[in-house]
């Protein structure tokens, strides 16, 4: 029977463990309860390491053992308690810490015992001490098998949680990699790209760079025209010279002169200064003309008369200043139509159009998406203090999507996402429901479903299986007006499991 002492120790143990989260701490506090309560020479509470398959000492002892290593290894392998009365006389046993058990007077005991839950080892609790009676030694292994059964349950809490810890870190790292792959792939800062078309383009801005030659950026709203105008200014030599933008649908037409090329005092009222102009302004520098399309015409003809010469006037001064700028324009227009309407100066669209370069939609480079998303969940992330990963299966779903709105959408919804997101990994609950129906419009409903239940298979952690299987029957049924038959169809279910998941989720049929 349990001494008194035994008792108080195991009590104040279970104490221990409610009161403070502090695992380690908890242990050798354990250990130490055991050591001077009891007269245990040793305590030692080893642990297997879910990662090298070794019991290891929790304590801080520099000691492992493999599956069957000695007594604490067979106990392991075993599943039982082993006691060894006197350990001079017992083979087996290792004295990893080499005491010299030759010169003692007394016989030193051993005792292991496992650590479990269930049928699972998942440690050895092993003491020694000094040999009193057999029967004092059945007792303390029935005290250190109850001692055991109170660390199971702690332990595999402090288990499970280094586990999802250590796979959150390598999903992090597992992400740093694709990253560093990204960056290496542009070798330009800012811009992620996988396929042909942008890193063919990567390539020309490289190569013109260092030049003085005019680019003219097109393509659709988002798609990185600035951020290629940017690009193009730090490779070359006048990176750090200024880098000016002027948006020319931004600015009203009678102050646009003004902007691009200064005044002199008193050129017109409300002149009280003389004031320097973009071109001044950027001189040794980049000036980046954005919209050009929605430049009124008769300015055209002034910003054609500095690409040719190289020199402005400021209004209300007959003096020309030389200036030394490279040009890169941008527009989301059609240049050569508004040529073709007259709307455009054909002279000014030759003289621009040295180095055209055509940014595709995103649409149409689809092998870009996973990669910018990658890219944007760790930006986001970081800024906003978040530790989140991105599910395959909604990587794919924004990959099926047809982004109007290019990478500037794409940006706005992963930056939206991180911030709403509640979890540790994004996925097909975060997409925000306009999004969700864009997608569904485009009759991939079916698809869509079958996507979240292909996730449904993959996920291994029941509680997530459960929400998205509950989330997509929700959607369905909501889809098909609470038609139980049509959402079935949808689901590519009977009725049936329909019917028996909405009473396993309680999930309620709205007229
Ligand atoms: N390849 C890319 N890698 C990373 N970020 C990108 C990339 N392309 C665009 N972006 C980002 O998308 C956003 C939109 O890009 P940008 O402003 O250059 O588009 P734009 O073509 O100038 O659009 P608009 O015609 O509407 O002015 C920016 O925040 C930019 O940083
Ligand atoms: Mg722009």
């Amino acid at each position: 029977m349990l001494e008194k002492i035994q008792l108080s120790v195991l009590y104040n143990i279970s104490k221990a463990l409610s009161m403070s989260p502090d695992i380690p701490k908890n242990i050798e506090y354990i250990s130490n309860l055991l050591s001077s309560y009891l007269e245990y020479e040793n305590v030692f509470i080893n642990v297997v390491n879910p990662f090298t398959q070794e019991l290891e000492n929790f304590g801080g002892l520099d000691l492992s053992y493999r599956r069957g290593e000695g007594i604490t290894g067979k106990v392991w392998k075993y599943g039982v308690p082993i006691v060894i009365p006197d350990v001079s006389k017992e083979e087996g046993f290792l004295n990893k810490l080499r005491r010299d058990l030759k010169n003692k007077k007394e016989k030193i005991s051993f005792i292991a015992v496992p650590i479990k839950i269930g049928n699972k080892v998942i440690g050895v609790l092993a003491i020694d001490k000094i040999y009193s009676d057999k029967e004092s030694l059945n007792i303390h292994t029935e005290f250190l098998t109850m001692v055991a059964g109170i660390l199971g349950g702690y332990l595999k809490l402090y288990l499970d949680f280094e586990t999802e810890k250590r796979r959150i870190e390598e999903e992090k790292k597992y992400l740093q990699t694709q990253l560093n792959t990204i960056m290496s792939k542009t070798g330009i800062e800012g811009i992620v790209a996988k396929s042909k078309k942008i890193l063919e383009i990567v390539d020309i801005i490289k190569n013109v760079a260092d030049t003085t030659a005019t680019v003219l950026l097109t393509g659709e709203s988002g798609v990185g025209k600035e951020v290629f105008a940017k690009a193009i200014h730090k490779l070359s030599s006048r990176a750090d010279k200024p880098f000016i933008k002027i948006n020319c649908a931004a600015i009203p037409e009678d102050l646009l002169e003004s902007e691009l090329f200064g005044y002199e005092k008193g050129a017109f009222t409300g002149a009280h200064t003389t004031k320097k102009g973009k071109f001044e302004l950027a001189n040794g520098g980049t000036i980046f003309l954005d919209e050009i399309g929605d430049m009124p015409l008769l300015l055209q003809s002034k910003l054609l008369r500095v690409l040719q010469e190289k020199e402005i006037e400021r209004l209300g001064s007959s003096k020309t200043i030389k200036v030394d700028v490279r040009i890169i324009a941008a527009t989301n227009k059609n240049l050569e139509k508004m040529v073709q309407e007259g709307t455009f100066r054909e002279d000014l669209y030759y003289r621009l159009n040295v180095i055209p370069i055509y940014i595709p939609p995103l649409r149409e480079r689809k092998e870009d998406i996973p990669m910018l998303i990658y890219y944007f969940v760790d930006k986001f992330s970081k800024l906003y203090r978040k530790k989140l990963t991105v599910s395959k299966e909604l990587v794919d779903l924004l990959t099926d999507y047809e982004w109007p709105g290019n990478v500037r959408e794409l940006q706005n919804t992963i930056e939206r996402m991180v911030i709403l997101s509640k979890s540790e990994k994004l996925d097909f609950k975060d997409l925000p429901a306009d999004i969700r129906k864009k997608l569904n419009e485009k009759s991939k409903t079916r698809e869509v479903y079958l996507k979240a239940q292909g996730e449904i298979q993959e996920i291994k952690l029941p509680k997530t299986v459960q929400q998205i299987e509950k989330e997509a029957i929700e959607r369905a049924l909501e889809e098909s007006n609470y038609v139980i038959k049509k959402a079935a169809k949808l689901l590519g279910m009977t009725p049936r499991q329909v019917r028996y998941r909405m009473e396993k989720y309680n999930i309620p049929l709205k007229k």
